[in-house]
């Protein structure tokens, strides 16, 4: 694994590493579903906490997985790795005989093996094939297909809603435009070179233009947001009373849809007031324990930019 790491760099610390592992409770043993397992940071302290705990840990990425599967196999049968996408997490849980769930982590968006791995072509400082799909295994559509596929507006609304991205209109047109030429977007560099100058650099720019775009199609490429909200929803029905549901998020979207779903199942209901009954799902089934979300401190930001963004969001189950 040493070997592997090695052009990239030493892993990140997993993000709000102690804050998790103290929420979900760790030390007090149990089963733990790991979402998001990308490099086994979370899981591995997971299963430091204490002997008493089982890790079932889920990632969609097959390559994220094996690496993971190295790295934690020293604890034997305590680990249990899984190729799946977390929204099917009743599912794995069931297939692997386990009943009394103490506690759900997802870490959302991608790791730093699926951005620093050039060829999988999630960043614009490599040149490559314009991929970015998390499940490079499935058969889901590419960054390049979705370009080249997806009408005009609606490649506008990717990156407007998923990116924040202003220019998001004219964007989409050169690409459109680049497209009935004849020549489809079809590398990393193609698109950000196009980004670029169809929204020329300004001097307060403090990250590259395409940043956004480039995360705005990843988002879309992946359905990242798909089904976010059922998920937490079933993650919360598995957990046995007390146990903990912990989610971090790098967008804002993620985190409204977080902390949206953590109120309804909070029991708080988003009905309009003169409504006769509440139609929005509310149900009193846990207690919020992060009032506002936790975010990473100044030391843990320096160390890891990528945790710039973060925040946890969790909850206990009544
Ligand atoms: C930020 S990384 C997790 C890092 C991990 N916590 C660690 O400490 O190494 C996110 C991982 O979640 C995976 N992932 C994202 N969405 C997923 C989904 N819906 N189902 C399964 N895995 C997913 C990605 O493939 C990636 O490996
Ligand atoms: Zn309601």
């Amino acid at each position: 694994m040493a070997a592997l790491m090695g052009g990239m760099g030493a892993p990140h610390r997993p993000v709000l590493l102690r804050e998790t592992i103290e929420l979900l409770g760790a030390a007090r043993g149990g089963v733990f579903v790991d979402g998001t397992l990308g490099l086994g940071g979370h899981s591995e302290a997971i299963l430091e906490a204490s002997l008493d705990v089982r890790v079932i840990g889920i990632d969609r990425d097959r390559e994220a997985l094996e690496l993971a599967r190295e790295r934690l196999a020293r604890y034997g049968s305590r680990f249990h790795g899984v190729h799946a996408n977390f929204r099917d997490i009743a599912r794995v849980v069931e297939e692997a005989n386990e009943q009394d769930v103490s506690g759900v982590l997802v870490d959302l968006g991608v790791s730093s093996l699926q951005f620093d791995t050039g060829e999988r072509g999630f960043s614009f400082r490599h040149d490559a094939l314009l991929d970015m799909r998390m499940d490079a295994s499935g058969d889901e559509e590419t960054a390049a297909e979705l370009l080249a596929r997806l009408p005009e507006e609606e490649i506008a609304r990717i990156i407007f809603e998923y990116g924040e991205e202003r220019r998001s209109r004219r964007i989409a047109k050169w690409i459109v435009e680049r497209r009935e030429r004849g020549e489809p977007i079809e590398t990393t560099k193609e698109l950000s070179d196009l980004v670029g100058r169809a929204v020329g650099y300004r001097k307060t720019d403090k990250v590259h233009p395409a940043t956004r775009t480039f995360q705005a199609l990843r988002i879309a490429v992946n359905r990242e947001l798909e089904g976010l909200s059922e998920f937490v929803e079933e993650a919360i029905d598995l957990l046995q009373p007390n146990g903990c549901f912990v989610a971090i998020s790098f967008h804002s979207l993620e985190d409204r849809i977080m902390k949206q779903t953590l109120r309804r199942l909070a029991g708080q209901c988003e009905c309009d007031p003169r409504a006769p009954v509440c139609s929005c799902g509310a149900r009193r089934a846990v207690e919020i324990l992060t009032r506002r979300p936790l975010v990473p401190g100044e030391e843990e930001v320096s160390e890891n930019p990528r945790a710039r963004s973060a925040k946890l969001r969790a909850c206990r189950k009544l």
